[in-house]
């Protein structure tokens, strides 16, 4: 193939670069030979394969495989594969927190898109941040764009039991520190839980965005959830490097294919799987990238009523290839395909649920049928009051049921150095029905938003049998942690939200079935109080870099936390060049 493979009347990206025979296309062609033949250039797409491969991101560590089948199947179809190494974030390296990263990784990407000779995008990712990072940056492009995930690992035992990376961290912690696991056996656990390459095998948060964005129409059809080690993944990024080739044929773009009712499949998808809370975040900053109106309150009315049907940790027992081996993502899309959107089209052209006739469930144990599910109502609530005027997230299926409607005492940590240094203290005034308040953590205030809302419990009460509070905190949560937890609190603590000003001892009502989070006070009572001097002394104030840029351009949680001059889209076009 040569440059036919372009649509009619629209001239490759790439041939700004390659297609003169002045000296800038001298320039632009000769450095990138070493080797390669002319005919490279003679108008055939240049499609890069932009990889979040790193030693320091170990889930991804694996993507150079799948970046030579790509390059493959690029080949193939008659177009020229090019590295594009990207910025890269493990989630379990990446200090203070890998949220903080994500909106550079993706402004990062997207200059890297524009600013080279690129006619078509292969994304490769999967550690939490990698996809919506790739993805933001491909929608803000809007070049023809494919996302590969690098999949889950395999299930690790530990004396004879499966342990599900990241949730049972949680669970054995939480043993040793009630007394109820030696510091042994926790050690011993460690070499266990990572069984092979991939990401984290519960449904967390690689494996939530993996099939909702499948889900979403960016990953093709049947390929997330595939697990890392699994040959018919190299088979799909060979089809992948095919297709994209096909889609700049077709002109077929993210703004082409993802639509609102994408957004709509999206949630469904994510509320059937139990997904990550995490995902309500990256959903409206890609949202917002693509110009589309998505709130916060689609999640809970698209998302609230639908049933879970996935028995995966931490809602559940299961794990990723459990999910793979039960049907997969199609199963699970089969079973509520009625509250599809048939509009939404996806990255090969056809609509989500083209084909869904043909996906069946293997084991009912791992996806339930929709009439026999998990849970009856399993999506996430936003509850909204006096404590969270632009709402805060619940995932009642990782909560205690009995504690969804709960009155209780605040008892409140100005920061997280505050709650490490006083959860622990015998004489420090809670019980069982207290609900703990953790704030500063926020986007500005941390900065970046960490995964603490899940905060451990007091060890006098996991002593006395306790395995559940109401907590509530203005940072997010791992996908792979459970509790009754009321995270992603809006306005947060350091943009002026009331939590700042909410006092141990105060009343507070959680009523998820009425959507109501409050401090027990008259609002002229709470909007008189000042913060708390500790909460203000303790939010973050960069002095430079990114993390200054960050703090002053963030944007609150529900709407996505994006930088607001990063929403929207900058396109492909770059005209100057300085040769
Ligand atoms: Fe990378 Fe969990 S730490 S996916």
């Amino acid at each position: 193939m040569t440059g036919d493979s372009r649509p009619a009347g629209c001239p490759l990206r790439s041939a700004q670069w390659y297609g003169e025979q002045d000296r800038n296309g001298y320039i632009h062609r000769a450095w990138m030979r070493r080797g390669v033949p002319a005919d490279a250039f003679d108008g055939r797409p240049q499609i890069a394969i932009a990889n979040t491969a790193a030693g320091f991101t170990p889930c991804n560590a694996h993507l150079d495989e799948l970046s030579a089948s790509v390059s493959n199947g690029v080949y193939e179809a008659g177009g020229i594969p090019v590295d594009l190494p990207v910025v890269s974030l493990g989630e379990t390296n990446v200090r203070p927190t890998a949220m903080l990263w994500r909106n550079m990784a993706a402004m990062a990407i997207e200059e890297m898109l524009r600013a080279n000779p690129i006619d078509a995008v292969v994304l490769l990712g999967g550690c939490d941040k990698t996809i919506p990072s790739l993805t933001m940056a491909a929608a803000s492009v809007d070049l023809p764009a494919v996302v590969v995930p690098g999949g889950p690992m395999l299930t690790g035992h530990f004396r004879g039991a499966p342990l599900g990376c990241g949730t049972d961290v949680w669970r054995l912690g939480e043993e040793v520190r009630a007394g109820t696991l030696s510091q042994e056996d926790f050690s011993a656990s460690e070499s266990a839980m990572i069984r092979s390459k991939g990401h984290c095998n519960t449904m967390g948060t690689a494996s939530t965005m993996a099939l909702v964005t499948e889900a979403l129409g960016f990953i093709p059809r049947g390929v997330a959830g595939t697990p890392a080690p699994d040959a018919r993944l190299l088979q799909a990024s060979h089809e992948a490097g095919r297709l994209v080739v096909d889609m700049i044929t077709q002109d077929r773009r993210p703004s082409t294919f993802l639509t609102k009712a994408s957004f709509h499949n999206a949630i469904v998808a994510l509320a059937a799987i139990g997904g990550s809370s995490n995902a309500v975040v990256h959903l409206l900053a890609l949202a917002g990238r693509l110009g589309i109106e998505v709130s916060i309150d689609d999640f809970d009315r698209i998302g609230s009523r639908v049933p879970l049907l996935v028995n995966l940790q931490p809602a559940g027992k299961h794990l990723m290839d459990d999910l793979f081996r039960a049907g997969g993502l199609r199963a699970v899309l089969r079973e509520v395909r009625d509250l599809l959107d048939p509009e939404a089209l996806t990255v090969d052209g056809r609509p989500l649920v083209e084909g869904l006739e043909d996906a069946a469930i293997w084991d009912t144990e791992v996806i339930a049928p929709f009439d026999t599910p998990v849970q009856a109502e399993a999506g996430l609530v936003v509850v909204r009051g006096n404590l969270a005027p632009d709402g805060a997230l619940v995932k009642p299926s990782a909560a205690s049921p009995r504690l969804l409607n709960h009155r209780g005492r605040a008892v409140v940590f100005d920061s997280i150095e505050d709650f490490h240094s006083r959860v622990d203290d015998p004489d420090l005034d809670i019980d069982a029905d207290s609900v703990m308040i953790l704030r500063g953590c926020g986007p500005k205030g941390y900065p970046g938003m960490p995964e603490v809302s899940n905060m451990p419990l007091p060890r006098k009460l996991l002593e006395q049998g306790v395995r559940d509070m109401v907590r509530i905190c203005d940072g997010r949560m791992s996908g792979t942690a459970y509790g009754t937890v009321v995270l992603h609190v809006s306005p947060e603590a350091a943009a002026g939200g009331p939590l700042a000003k909410v006092r141990t001892g105060d009343w507070v009502i959680l009523d998820v079935e009425n959507r109501l989070l409050a401090v027990d006070i008259a609002d002229e009572e709470l909007n008189a109080r000042e913060p708390s001097p500790a909460a203000v002394a303790a939010f973050a104030n960069p002095k430079r870099g990114w993390e200054r840029l960050y703090v002053d351009h963030v944007q609150q949680a529900h709407t996505g936390a994006d930088l607001d001059f990063l929403v929207g889209s900058s396109g492909s076009e770059v005209s100057r060049e300085s040769h």
